[in-house]
């Protein structure tokens, strides 16, 4: 595959999968994608990723490891449908607050269905915002979460700030992102099963195999590893460290603001 990684000099702010587009451009175009998919998000998340993806999301809520006390409040941002936020409540035996913030109304929509049928609603609020400009003060919360999220926001640099921003000092960053298949026979299959197979689904399930393909080659555009946990030092973050999950197809990247 020709296309080559973002750094973390930057790259992401206009690229649109594998497009290039105008900075300013990118985020109407990712809108776009999210409003088409909303309805069928959870169900293609469990197909594209034969359900992996709920057991990174459960190891990311592990390893933040929400305390049991009221007062504690963690914000997820590009929370979308509201996965990482009902698991923090969840962990913390139903005491943790959590907002869900997303640039994307169609996608909160459906998450305020499944707080309301989870029974979660009175722990989880929705906010329409952009990651880029939170809408909450300094040192608002004890945790920032976002999954599956960043590589969607063009101005990647901005989000961390913000997410700085908005933590309180010991507030924890942790970030859930595709990341680079780092086992050599691994990465040959997960590339044909993204790019063939996973556009193919798409439309059979949505009838529009096109935001599936932005998604895939939005992955493949993200950068690596270590690349991404530069950009979080240089948000001010410490003790940056990452793990990978089934071969680094998924990579969990944490930072704290000390
Ligand atoms: C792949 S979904 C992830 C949803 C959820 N976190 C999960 O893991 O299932 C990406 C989300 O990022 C949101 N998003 C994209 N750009 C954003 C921005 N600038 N600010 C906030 N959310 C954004 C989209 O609307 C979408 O809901």
């Amino acid at each position: 595959m020709a296309e080559q990684r973002a750094t973390a000099a930057g790259g992401m702010e206009t690229s649109y999968g594998f497009r290039n587009v105008e900075d300013g451009d990118k985020q109407p175009l990712v809108d776009a994608v999210f409003h088409k998919v909303a309805n069928r998000y959870d169900l293609m998340n469990d197909l594209m990723s034969g359900g992996l993806h709920r057991l990174w999301k459960d190891a990311m809520v592990a390893w933040l490891n929400p305390p049991r006390r009221a007062g504690w409040h963690g914000l997820d941002v590009a929370g979308g449908t509201g996965d990482i936020a009902f698991r923090i409540v969840e962990a913390s035996a139903g005491l943790a607050a959590a907002t869900v913030l997303d640039i994307n109304g169609s996608m909160l929509a459906v998450g305020q269905e499944r707080a309301r049928k989870r029974r979660l609603d009175g722990n989880v609020d929705f906010v329409e915002a952009n990651a880029e400009c939170l809408p909450f003060g300094d040192e608002t919360f004890d945790a920032y979460t976002i999954a599956f999220g960043i590589r969607n926001v063009p101005h990647i640099d901005t989000a961390l700030a913000e997410a700085f921003r908005v933590l309180k000092p010991g507030g924890r960053f942790l970030c859930l992102e595709f990341s680079e298949v780092e086992m050599p026979l691994l990465d040959k299959v997960y590339e044909a099963w993204s790019f063939r197979a996973i556009p193919q689904i798409g439309k059979a399930v949505t009838g529009d195999g096109e935001p599936y393909s932005y998604l895939v080659e939005s992955i493949r555009k993200f950068p690596n590893q270590s690349n991404f946990a530069d950009m979080i030092r240089r948000a001010g973050f410490e003790r940056v460290a990452w793990r990978n999950y089934s071969g680094g197809i998924a990579a969990l990247h944490s930072g704290w603001k000390l």
